[in-house]
Parts: C-alpha cells; structure tokens; sequence
C-alpha cells in the first residue's frame, strides 16, 4: 500500500515527446510562475542559492526547488505567492518579444481549423518571436517538422531563444531559415500540410505558398487590418488554384461567476486579428466559382484591388 503522507512520485513525461512540460518536483534551472493576491506574475528560472525580490520582501529559490508545483510562499515582508510551472498560453504572452504574437486564443483557432496534425510539414512565416511557433511544435511532434522563415535577423535571434527556453532545448522538427518567404520558400524547394503567413503583406507569398502547398493542404493568413483581410482573400480568389477562402476572427469574453453575481467580465481583449484560410486544389483544378452575386458595389468603381475572375458588378462583368 502506498503510504498516503508520502507524496506520490509520478514519472516525468517522456523526453522523446517534447512538450516542453515536466511532471514531478520543481528542479534547478525550471522556469516558475510566481502570481501574488492581485494578479501580478513573475516568471523566473529557479537557481540554487538565489534569491528573488518582490516590493512584498524575498524568497529563496531554495525554498521552492524540490516541492511540487502548486503551492503558497510567503516571501520576508509577507506577500504571499502562488507557485506554479508556466503553461505555454502563459508563457507565450510574458516571454520576450522581438515582434507581436499570435495570441493563445488565436493559436489554438489555426492548430484546430487549419487541421495541424502529429507528423504534419508546417511552413510558418514570420517567426516573430516564436509564439506560434511554439503550439505548432507541440502540434507536429518530434515526426513532424515546423520550417519558419524570417526576414529580420533580431527577431529570428529572440525567436530562438524562446522557442529553446520553452522546448528546453532545440526541439528536433524545428529549422528556423532567415530570409524573405517568397524568395526563400522557392529556393527551399520544401513541400508542405499546412502553411501560415503572419506578416504584414502575406499576399506576397501566396505564390510561393501554393507551389509548396500539397493538394489538400491548406494555407492560412493571420492579419491585423480588415484591408489586409480583403486583399489576402481577393488575393487567393484570383490566384484560383484554392478552394473559397474562410474568414473569421474569435472573440473571447471571461465570466464573473460569483454566487448570485453571474455575468459576463468587464473587459475582453476586443481584437487581435482575423484568419483566413483556403484549401489547395490539386494542380490544373480549379474549384468551382460562387454561383452568389456579389453584394451591390462589392466591386464597384470604389474597389481598387484584385478583382476575381468573372466577378459580376452592377451592370455588368468586369472579369474576363
Ligand atoms: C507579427 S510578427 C510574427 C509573430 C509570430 N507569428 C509569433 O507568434 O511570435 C511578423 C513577422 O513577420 C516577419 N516578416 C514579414 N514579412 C515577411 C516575409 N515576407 N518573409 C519572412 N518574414 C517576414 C517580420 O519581420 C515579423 O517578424
């Protein structure tokens, strides 16, 4: 019988599964996420013979390395600490940024609507600072592979390190290549599942993503702007060798949930960027165009961008 008053020692989770997670005892050289009374959160690694220092007083490391996550300290001056190891959502929006992340909640809309499977070839541009990066990683596994592109040689540093930190070390179906993705990706002739732009113009490299894309794969822009929406969409129309692209954005509200006090939280993180996704057809098909007139003015005089092909407008076509 397992005495009860001894903790139960739990195995590790496997090395070779690369989840950047550890079961067990909190060891030197982990990163701990340390939240106080109001909210307010410290991460740090955990070191031997350090101190950490709040305005509530200190505590030592030492204190915290051997102990199972999920437990209070009360550092000098009182201030009293939850302690736990960061999850990837945490550790995504407080780790180092060269450049903006992809949100969690927007994270976990691509691995699921762009279908990111164990064993998949993802190609990610730009790398950023490696946010999403990390949750297709954990998406793919050891037997798929993640190729990011970056064009910015500062932001593909801090990628690296972060992407590295969480792994806890350099995760084996990670290459990170600097460059610009509609130059780099021909000249890589990689082939891929899944391809995800983040970047200011991704209708840039849709060409590039096409001809890397397998048939069936799928391609997906994470964009800030409802311009850069509209233009990534019309873009894939035209290029015609997609399915009718998908766009949608999601909204995440918290609820207060209090005895009788139930009701939606106060504030929400009201925007952070819309997704559009399009499947690839196999080459030379084409799928069938939208039998749907375009809303009135849809394309009128006042559209400047790329125009579908055949698209009808008010009194006539304007396609060829
Ligand atoms: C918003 S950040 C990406 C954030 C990243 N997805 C994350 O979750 O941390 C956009 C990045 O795209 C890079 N970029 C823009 N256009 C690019 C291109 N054509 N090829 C490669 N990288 C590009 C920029 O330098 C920038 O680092």
């Amino acid at each position: 019988m397992p005495d009860p008053t001894e903790p139960a020692t739990d195995p590790d989770v496997p090395t070779e599964a690369w989840s950047g997670v550890h079961r067990g005892p909190l060891r030197a050289g982990e990163w701990v996420r340390l939240v106080d009374a109001k909210g307010r959160r410290h991460n740090f690694a955990l070191e031997p013979g350090k101190r950490f220092f709040s305005n509530r007083g200190h505590l030592e490391h030492d204190e915290m390395i051997g102990r199972e996550e999920g437990f209070t300290v009360t550092a000098s001056s009182g201030g009293e600490y939850l302690v736990f190891r960061p999850l990837l959502s945490e550790f995504v929006v407080s780790m180092p940024r060269g450049a903006a992340v992809v949100y969690p909640k927007d994270a976990a809309q691509i691995v699921a609507q762009c279908d990111v499977f164990p064993g998949a070839d993802v190609v990610e541009a730009g790398v950023g600072s490696g946010a999403l990066t990390c949750s297709l990683l954990r998406a793919v596994g050891p037997h798929g592979s993640v190729r990011s592109f970056e064009r910015r040689e500062e932001f593909a540093d801090v990628a690296r390190r972060n992407v590295e930190q969480f792994f806890g070390g350099e995760h084996p179906a990670w290459t990170l290549s600097l460059g610009d993705l509609a130059e780099a990706l021909p000249a890589s002739g990689l082939r891929c599942d899944r391809l995800i732009l983040d970047m200011l113009a991704p209708w840039e490299c849709l060409d590039a993503a096409a001809d890397a894309l397998r048939p069936g794969g799928i391609v997906c822009a994470y964009v800030a702007t409802t311009t850069q929406l509209s233009r990534f969409t019309e873009t894939v129309r035209v290029h015609g060798g997609f399915t009718e692209p998908h766009a949608w954005e999601s909204l995440v509200r918290d609820w207060h949930v209090e005895g009788l006090a139930v009701r939606p939280g106060h504030s929400m993180i009201g925007h952070t960027a819309f997704l559009v996704t399009a499947r690839r057809m196999a080459p030379g098909e084409r799928a069938p165009r939208t039998k749907r007139r375009p809303a009135p003015g849809a394309y009128g005089p006042d559209y400047t961008g790329p125009r579908p092909e055949g698209v009808v407008v008010d009194g006539g076509d304007t396609g060829s």
